[in-house]
């Protein structure tokens, strides 16, 4: 599908007309669901590391790939929480069916329904800064925002630009034939992650380093974040989890194990605005978030964001 494709006319207009208004507003979501990439076997291969040039060029881009492994390097100013961009985007943001930053890099930008504009690249990155790594972004044209997109450049070399390539995002996922459970799931938790992920969802540290991050708590993603839907932490899950061991769960327990880790307290939604019920009935329509679970509402006293 070509860009211009992409971004129809009719969106282009809604674009041009509200493009004032959405530039003041900062708070957009840029966390919205992907539109899914067609089904298949990825094709495309990213360079090998070793091919990365011994130049000005090949510093960016080896920059950009350290920010990407090790972002907790950013931890305090632009990381609020226990994350790195790879735990979610895997091998070094390399893998087919894992996000892969090659996939997004010919993508953008790209208009997007939800926040009715087209969003660059740097924007989608900042989203996954003020979401997934509760955190807040750099400016998108800070050396940080340029290094990761050096990185992804790279990384696409080849790419056919502006398509919408096999691979991209995480493979959407058919429905479990029974609604998701967190009991159920809180079971396939114990017996298959925990002795990775903590008791506690907390994740793991070692010499000062997260080896295993945490799954809900105050240092995991908030409640913004694209891995807090069930669907996607299911389609993550099911592909990729346990870690070395991909699709060795059923159908059933990756959906009931993503009910689970996402039916516990996070960093708050970013967008909430001081009303909790607002905020619940504009973004959380179908997920946990206000909902009673062990006798607490959650969201209702999510965990700061500590950049604040
Ligand atoms: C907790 C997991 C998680 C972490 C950590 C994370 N992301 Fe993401 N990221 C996601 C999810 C989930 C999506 C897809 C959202 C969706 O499906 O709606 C995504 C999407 C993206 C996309 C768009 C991909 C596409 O094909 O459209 C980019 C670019 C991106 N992330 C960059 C980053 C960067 C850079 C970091 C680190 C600063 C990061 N992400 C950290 C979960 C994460
Ligand atoms: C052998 C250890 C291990 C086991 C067992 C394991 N994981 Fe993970 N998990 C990891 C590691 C390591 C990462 C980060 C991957 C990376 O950085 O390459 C990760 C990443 C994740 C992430 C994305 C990052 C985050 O913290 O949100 C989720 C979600 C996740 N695992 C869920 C699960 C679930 C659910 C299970 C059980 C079905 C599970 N994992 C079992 C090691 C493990």
């Amino acid at each position: 599908m070509s860009r211009i494709h992409m971004v129809s006319i009719a969106g282009l207009l809604c674009f041009l007309l509200s493009s004032a208004a959405s530039a003041a507003d900062n708070k957009v979501d840029y966390q919205a669901e992907l539109q899914p990439a067609p089904a298949g076997k990825a094709e495309f291969q990213p360079p090998r590391e070793e091919t990365i040039p011994n130049n000005e060029f090949g510093k960016m881009v080896k920059y950009g790939e350290k920010l990407f492994t090790d972002t907790q390097t950013l931890r305090g100013k632009y990381v609020g929480n226990n994350l790195n961009c790879v735990n979610c985007h895997l091998d070094r943001g390399r893998l087919a069916d894992a996000a892969p930053m090659w996939a997004a890099y010919v993508y953008y930008p790209a208009y997007r329904k939800k926040n009715d504009m087209v969003n660059t690249l740097g924007e989608r990155i900042q989203g996954c800064f003020r979401y997934s790594m509760n955190g807040k972004p750099p400016a998108v044209n800070s050396d940080i925002i340029k290094a990761m997109e050096t990185y992804f450049f790279w990384l696409a070399k080849g790419a056919p630009v502006g398509e919408n390539m096999k691979g991209r995002g995480y493979p959407k996922l058919e429905k479990p034939a029974a609604s998701p459970d967190i009991a159920r799931g809180k079971q396939v938790f114990k017996n298959n992650c925990a002795v990775c992920h903590g008791a506690n969802g907390q994740g793991q540290m070692a010499e000062g380093k997260v080896v295993f991050p945490p799954l809900w708590g105050k240092d995991s993603y908030n409640w913004g974040a694209g891995m807090h839907r069930v669907s996607t932490a299911a389609a993550f899950i099911k592909a990729n989890m346990p870690l070395s061991k991909p699709n060795s769960l059923s159908l059933q327990e990756a959906w009931d194990v993503a009910a689970f880790i996402n039916s516990r307290e996070r960093p708050q939604d970013p967008r909430y605005n001081g009303n909790f019920k607002e905020t619940k009935a504009k973004y959380h329509k179908s997920d946990y978030y206000g909902e009673k679970v062990d006798g607490r509402i959650l969201g209702e006293h999510a965990y700061p964001n500590p950049l604040k």
